[in-house]
């Protein structure tokens, strides 16, 4: 199944720069020629920890991305390692998201 690689475009991640984060993944995905789509996402709900970037159907979530965060970011989305260290969201905050996320509903 495809990778899609969401990341939030609501008002706190935007703030924090998630427009440029998003638009970045979106071409150095094209450059590699991943099998990933980068879309925009209204809100996670985990305002305070943005920028958010949540991967499906994986259930990754990557929060407080920066920009120099993405080519490990990417890395991972070839099939690389998860950046664990970027994986600091409220577990019962993951379940929720990834269930919603797994109705297909986006
Ligand atoms: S503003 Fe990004 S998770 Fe809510």
């Amino acid at each position: 199944m495809k990778q899609i690689c969401f990341v939030c475009q609501n008002v706190d991640c935007k703030l924090r720069g998630s427009e440029k984060i998003m638009n970045e993944l979106a071409d150095k995905v094209a450059a590699r020629s991943l099998d990933v789509e980068v879309k925009s996402y209204l809100c996670f709900g985990g305002c305070e920890e943005g920028p958010n970037v949540v991967i499906h159907p994986q259930k990754t979530w990557y929060a407080g991305v920066k920009m120099e965060d993405l080519p490990e970011i990417l890395d991972s989305l070839a099939g690389g390692p998860t950046v664990t260290r970027l994986d600091t969201i409220d577990p019962a905050l993951k379940e929720i998201t990834f269930a919603l996320l797994d109705t297909g509903v986006f």
